[in-house]
């Protein structure tokens, strides 16, 4: 298929198909979903950290007004375990209510009842003994000799990662200078508008679950392997969503509670986690300590990278690596990434927006920061110094387009970065300066990803993708690569996604890969459309097919545009009433085609108050083609917002008393508003016309777009003040007594 060149309708800043639905309020959500048999879940949770259940009574609970049916350990269907998603080895089980409760929300009985308030108000007729045990928090207990053992295998989760290449030691000696640091990161939760919710239905042996979920496939086989049920047994649809960011990618406990309370009372469930819920039990970004080395040569060329890193899956497995940006975003021949997993008394970890890269950006950005002061060359020009030309694999790949080098020669130009390194830092209690980072994702997408289109008989479409749209707007890019390829006005295309009956299979909505998955499947959909469309023509115009052209909703051969035929006026179509077509999507070229990135922090420091203010920022980015300029500007945006809140505010906070979540709320967990981001926020795209990554040269955006952000933030407030803080988040508090310890304190 030949490469896009011009396009009329991808790349136009067009609003979300969907846009009147959401806010207007006549979306529905998968807790807006409504049975009038419907059953109310709720969830009654350990409130230790660490504890064993001796007993459940749940006598009186099944006897209080409304309640239809109470599932505990010892009711013979709860005994089941939860499926890990499918990227986890090894987990020690997930047992629905385990009575060895790892963590202070740990599920341990649910009730069904005819209103919420009935359900929760039954949740407190269950009493549990419990016999409290020591529990651990974080990954330096966790690990100390004789720790209390979170599973019986203790207290690391495998054996650790280790990605090396060269001889990181011969690497530093060949170094003029080295720079070494420790960097902490806080857990920070996802924070979706949408808490987590799902509605259980069954029909006989038949079971639909509407739910928010960023893939209705993969919860699917979660629900029927744990079912023992076929998957043409198992229907999970998901209409809209208020975000997912990586909590909604797997199949939670409460989803499959639901079906079972479902099945049980032979009535409809809704299960709608409460704020409070999903700060407990629905994933979080791991908390992560990577210490770094570095070292390059006196004119900027890195010979060694060195991390080791610790991360926290909390009670049960997961993925709490991140150290893999440092292998792969800049050209070094000695490296060396070694990474170690722990478990403590805590909610677990879930993918979350660019799992583990943001805390290495953190790092390993901060690192080449200070490295660049250590050599005396702008930080701009020693990445540009490094610019991978490869991904730096055994053998190397290499990349079908690469635009680190001209996200940092355009963005800093576009940022006026040299003036603002060299403008005046002070002005009475307020210091300023402005940081640089960087970021890659190393995700280029691929199959299996199918689309189904018809063409109706009046030229207006139906496109059938199994995608759950995030909230990103996939489901307005996937309408507008159709539209591009067949003339047709998004208007006229109805999008029916995200239902396993009526859907055809689509991967995740994750990994930055939605669009680049699927847009491909959906333009080959769209060619084999048009090619059926002009055999038809073919016969009413007595041409070839290869001498027509359809434009506009209309056929004609090329040299003849005077006997253009709307499409409706074809009599092959009437005859037929549709044109069906089915695209899938091709396997990824030899070449690697991934998205790189660049941040430009400004920033104020308050010395008086220890507050830290963005006050400007530029993220550009090399996402390949910019599918949609609105959705391409809310991606960026949402990014950067997220990045700084990881950088200045979000933090989980567990008691060291009790081990309990203390700001489980969006009051006490602050995530940034309106007023914490800059108002001037700007987006560059650069789009290296990459024509072999996919047949639509577009490379993800979705998770480069927060990854350097707090790193570049970091870096900012070193320029701003001298002052290297390794911890995040910035508080105000921290950097006060920062601030303090330097005589620096306005
Ligand atoms: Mo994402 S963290 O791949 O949903």
């Amino acid at each position: 298929m030949t490469p896009w060149t011009e396009t009329t309708v991808v790349g136009k800043p067009l609003p979300r198909v969907d846009a009147y639905e959401r806010v207007s309020g006549s979306a529905v959500y998968a807790g807006d979903v409504s049975f009038p048999d419907m059953l109310h879940q709720a969830i009654l949770r350990c409130p230790h950290a660490h504890a064993l259940v001796k007993s459940v009574d749940t006598h009186a609970a099944r006897t209080m007004p409304g309640v239809r049916a109470v599932l505990a350990d010892a009711d013979p269907e709860a005994n089941m375990l939860l499926p890990y998603p499918s990227w986890i080895r090894n987990g020690p089980p997930m047992r629905l209510f385990d009575p060895h409760c790892r963590y202070a929300g740990e599920e341990v009985a649910a009730v069904a009842a005819e209103t919420p308030e009935q359900a929760r108000e039954a949740l407190r007729a269950i009493v549990v003994q419990y016999q409290e045990l020591p529990f651990v928090l974080d990954a330096t207990e966790a690990l100390k000799p004789g720790a209390t053992a979170v599973h019986e295998r203790g207290n690391v989760v495998r054996p650790p990662e280790v990605i090396q290449r060269g001889d990181v030691a011969k690497g530093l000696q060949e170094a003029d200078a080295v720079v070494e640091g420790t960097y902490e990161t806080s857990c920070e939760i996802h924070a979706t508008m949408e808490t987590l919710s799902s509605v259980a239905r069954w029909d006989g042996d038949r079971l639909t679950v509407w739910e928010s979920s960023q893939g209705v496939f993969d919860h699917q086989e979660y629900l029927a392997a744990a079912l023992g049920l076929p998957l043409s047994s198992v229907r999970v649809i998901c209409r809209y969503m208020g975000g997912g960011f990586g909590s909604k990618a797997e199949l939670s406990k409460h989803t499959l509670i639901a079906v079972l309370l479902a099945r049980k009372t032979a009535r409809p469930v809704r299960s709608v986690l409460t704020r409070e819920e999903s700060f407990l039990c629905a994933g979080n970004r791991p908390p992560h300590t990577m210490t770094l080395k570095a070292g390059a040569t006196k004119d900027g060329v890195l010979r060694a990278i060195d991390l080791e890193g610790v991360g926290v899956v909390g009670a049960y497995a997961d993925d709490a690596t991140g150290g893999f940006l440092a292998t792969q975003l800049y050209a070094c021949a000695n490296v060396r990434v070694r990474e170690t997993e722990v478990f403590v008394n805590a909610g677990k970890a879930r993918a979350m927006r660019a799992p583990g890269f943001p805390q290495c950006a953190w790092a390993l950005e901060q690192t080449i920061d200070a490295l660049a002061e250590k050599i005396g060359i702008d930080p701009v020009e020693l990445r540009l110094r490094n610019l991978p030309t490869s991904f730096q694999w055994t053998p190397p790949v290499p990349y079908s387009s690469m635009g680190l080098g001209q996200c940092l020669i355009e963005g800093a130009r576009a940022f006026g970065w040299k003036e603002a390194r060299e403008r005046p830092r002070s002005s009475g209690p307020v210091l300023r300066g402005v940081g640089v980072a960087a970021c890659m994702w190393p995700n280029p997408g691929g199959p299996p990803a199918t689309a189904i289109l018809r063409l109706f008989a009046d030229g207006s479409l139906n496109l059938t993708t199994g995608v759950s749209d995030i909230g990103t707007g996939a489901k307005t890019v996937l309408a507008m690569v159709a539209g591009e390829e067949l003339g047709i006005p998004l208007d006229r295309i109805q999008i029916e996604w995200a239902d396993t009956a009526t859907t055809p299979y689509a991967q995740v909505s994750g990994g930055s890969r939605t669009v680049i998955n699927n847009a491909p499947a959906v333009r080959a959909a769209a060619v084999e459309i048009r090619r059926q469309l002009l055999e038809i023509a073919a016969e009413e115009l007595k041409r070839p097919p290869g001498e027509l052209v359809l434009k506009d909703g209309r056929v004609a051969p090329v040299d003849e545009p005077q006997r253009a035929l709307p499409i409706p006026q074809l009599k092959g179509l009437q005859q037929r009433k549709v044109i069906l077509a089915v695209g899938s999507r091709h396997p990824n070229p030899p070449k690697l085609g991934l998205p790189f990135g660049v941040h430009f922090a400004e920033v104020e420091v308050n010395t008086r108050t220890g507050e830290v203010a963005v006050t400007r920022f530029l993220a550009v980015h090399d996402s390949g083609r910019v599918m949609n300029r609105v959705t391409y500007e809310n991606q960026v945006f949402g990014g950067v917002t997220m990045g700084i809140g990881f950088a200045l505010t979000e933090r989980r906070v567990l008691d060291r008393q009790t081990g309990r979540v203390l700001n489980a709320n969006l009051h006490d967990y602050a995530i940034p508003t309106v007023l914490d981001v800059p108002a001037d926020m700007t987006c560059l795209p650069i789009d290296p016309h990459d024509t072999e990554c996919n047949t639509t040269g577009t490379k993800g955006l979705g998770e480069p777009a927060m990854v350097p952000t707090a790193a570049a933030v970091a870096n900012a407030v070193y320029h701003a003040t001298g002052i290297r803080v390794t911890r995040a988040p910035i508080t105000p508090m921290q950097m006060l007594g920062l601030l303090a310890a330097r005589g620096r304190r306005g």
